[in-house]
């Protein structure tokens, strides 16, 4: 799948596009089927929230799961990736961020690309980050905001935040976000399940917690050029994958083809 000129334009002004209903209802409910028992799994690759014992996020799932093995090559994902970067591209990182009912907190002000490199030493922001919503994500169930254009300003100081959750992160001043967000306001990436994101390493970002009484999945796939791969490798696998082998669509009934005759 290609995307229109439009849309890359768009997404080169903008840092991030919105794709509703890329990914059909049966093709969500297979996915959504696989979660419940991989959250189950005693693994350091499910990061559980700071307050309670809920997934806050599912990493590795490529890994994990033979359908999310599909997902992380589906050509609805990879190949627009491969549009926009021109190059051979690595499974970066690939997890299930939950943010449940009630108890899914927050992801602050941040950007990518200074996990990637304070963490990792990924020398360019390149990588991008490709979501599938798998459950409706509105404006009350803890959406992505995005600071349109944000991108162009450069890779803003960031400092490493281990308190505010379980997941250390890399996040953004204040200060920062308040300039930037004056010049083009925010988006709230909404839209029903099914629906995709893209969005580069320097967009900045952020989602609230989730209030409501409805729980929001979404899936992410991170991918990253394989000569901009990692120098640093003290982050284990699940957050930032080892293998280099460059990343090939699938054929676009993937997810939903039935196994091959033979096959377990
Ligand atoms: C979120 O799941 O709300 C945050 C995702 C991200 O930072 O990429
Ligand atoms: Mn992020």
């Amino acid at each position: 799948m290609k995307l229109a000129g439009d849309q890359l334009e768009r997404f080169h002004r903008d840092g991030f596009l919105i794709l509703p209903g890329l990914f059909s209802r049966d093709e969500v409910r297979a996915l959504c089927a696989r979660l419940p028992a991989l959250y189950a799994e005693d693994t350091p690759a499910n990061v559980r929230e700071r307050q309670g014992d809920e997934v806050r996020t599912a990493m590795g799932l490529h890994l994990r799961d033979p359908l999310f093995a599909k997902l992380v090559r589906h050509p609805r994902l990879v190949e627009p990736a491969l549009q926009i970067l021109g190059q051979d591209l690595y499974i970066q990182q690939v997890k299930v961020n939950v943010k449940a009912a009630f108890t899914g907190e927050v992801w602050q002000w941040h950007y990518d690309f200074a996990t990637h490199h304070g963490e990792d030493g990924v020398p360019e922001p390149l990588a991008l980050n490709l979501h599938v919503f798998l459950d409706p994500v509105t404006e009350i169930n803890g959406p992505l905001y995005f600071i349109p254009g944000s991108h162009q300003h450069g890779a803003a100081p960031a400092t490493l935040d281990t308190a505010t959750t379980s997941y250390p992160l890399w996040v953004v001043e204040r200060d920062t976000v308040r300039a930037l967000a004056h010049e083009t306001g925010l988006v709230a990436a909404t839209g029903p399940a099914g629906t995709a994101l893209i969005f580069g390493d320097l967009m900045v970002h952020a989602s609230p917690g989730n209030l409501s009484p409805y729980d929001r999945r979404i899936f992410s796939l991170i991918l990253n050029p394989v000569a901009n791969a990692q120098t640093r490798f003290e982050r284990p696998d699940h957050k930032h994958h080892r293998d280099p082998a460059p990343v090939r669509p699938l054929a676009d009934d993937c997810l939903l083809a039935p196994a091959p005759a033979g096959a377990a």
